[in-house]
């Protein structure tokens, strides 16, 4: 035998020496759920160690992650029933506690780099991302909503403006927004191929945001498709988006890859809370080991080309590696 692969395997230093894919914490977003209020800090029982925070306490735990080096965040509302209505219009109130806690976090931690959810999801009666006509998604209505919603976050200071929205045209419509109003570096960060998934379940709970009727098929991907995500980042791509992310990540492993491979765009995914809760699941029944699986969960999706990760294992590794 001439070539004996084991070789390269038989220390920790060679295998250091030989690794092909390297986690860092500048690769991580953390999401981060808020409600109104003062000194709240509400579990979410189906994502042990999450929490939905009011500002007062979220502002700490900022810092305390900052600390351990994250700097790259992403905020979630939980917002009340009765703020919620058709046409989601809670969503760029001025006195909104979301608009304002993105104002005060940006204030106190100018340095580090906040993302926003564009959807009506969390602020609306109908609980779809759109706007409900008569039973449907309208996509053309819910676009001035959307863009509405995501000036009033670029007023508040946002970074990077996230629509998850998947209506058609969103991206462009966001960008003329954005630039007609001089916030011509506020980043688009695009939900590009967001699928119709069951992994979303745990976040819906967070939020309370399940939808009231019907599910989001006529709008987010078929799991079956991957050639169909080549249309959706093109489109992105030609619309504004800066960076393009997969939704969820690990069993979209093929749909990173292929996007990474037919972009020149920075890729992202988005390790979403299903698969958070099932690693924590297991873990506690003492079926698999917690640190080693989402170690292994995170490098496959650097390894399938994500150059950004947007996961809620995000302080469990910051404090992993100090
Ligand atoms: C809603 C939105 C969802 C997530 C992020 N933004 C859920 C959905 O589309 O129903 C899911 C995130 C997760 O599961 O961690 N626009």
């Amino acid at each position: 035998m001439n070539q004996r692969p084991r070789r390269n395997r038989k220390t920790s230093a060679v295998r250091e020496m030989v690794a092909e894919t390297h986690l860092k914490k500048e690769d991580l977003i953390y999401p981060l759920f808020i409600i109104d209020g003062v000194n709240k800090k509400k579990s979410i029982h189906s994502m042990p160690n999450c929490y939905r925070w009011s500002l007062d306490l979220l502002l700490n735990e900022i810092e305390s992650c900052g600390k351990l080096g994250l700097s790259n965040f992403v905020l979630f509302p939980s917002v009340e029933n009765n703020l919620k209505d058709k046409k989601a219009t809670y969503s760029y109130h001025p006195k909104n506690f979301y608009l304002k806690a993105i104002k005060e976090i940006k204030k106190e931690f100018p340095d580090f780099s906040l993302m926003s959810d564009v959807a009506m999801d969390p602020y609306s009666s109908d609980g779809h991302d759109g706007l409900v006509i008569k039973g449907e998604i309208d996509n053309d209505e819910s676009i001035p909503i959307l863009c509405e919603m995501a000036l009033a976050q670029a007023n508040a200071g946002i970074d990077i403006i996230g629509p998850s929205d998947m209506m058609d045209g969103r991206v462009g419509a966001i960008r003329e927004t954005l630039d007609e109003n001089n916030f011509i570096n506020t980043s688009i960060m695009s939900y590009t191929a967001k699928y119709a998934s069951a992994f979303y379940g745990p976040f819906r709970d967070a939020l309370n945001s399940e939808p009231k009727h019907g599910d989001k098929k006529t709008y987010q991907m078929d799991p079956r498709n991957r050639t169909e995500s080549l249309v959706e980042a093109e489109l992105d791509e030609i619309e504004g988006a800066d960076i393009l992310m997969i939704k969820p990540a690990l069993s979209y492993l093929d749909v990173i890859q292929t996007l990474k491979k037919n972009s020149n765009l920075p890729i992202s995914a988005y390790n979403v809370s299903g698969e958070y809760a099932m690693i924590h699941a297991a873990a506690e029944k003492g079926w698999l080991d917690y640190d080693n699986t989402y170690l292994e969960v995170l490098t496959s999706i650097k390894r399938a080309g994500a150059d950004i990760i947007l996961t809620y294992f995000a302080k469990d590794f910051a404090k992993f590696k100090n």
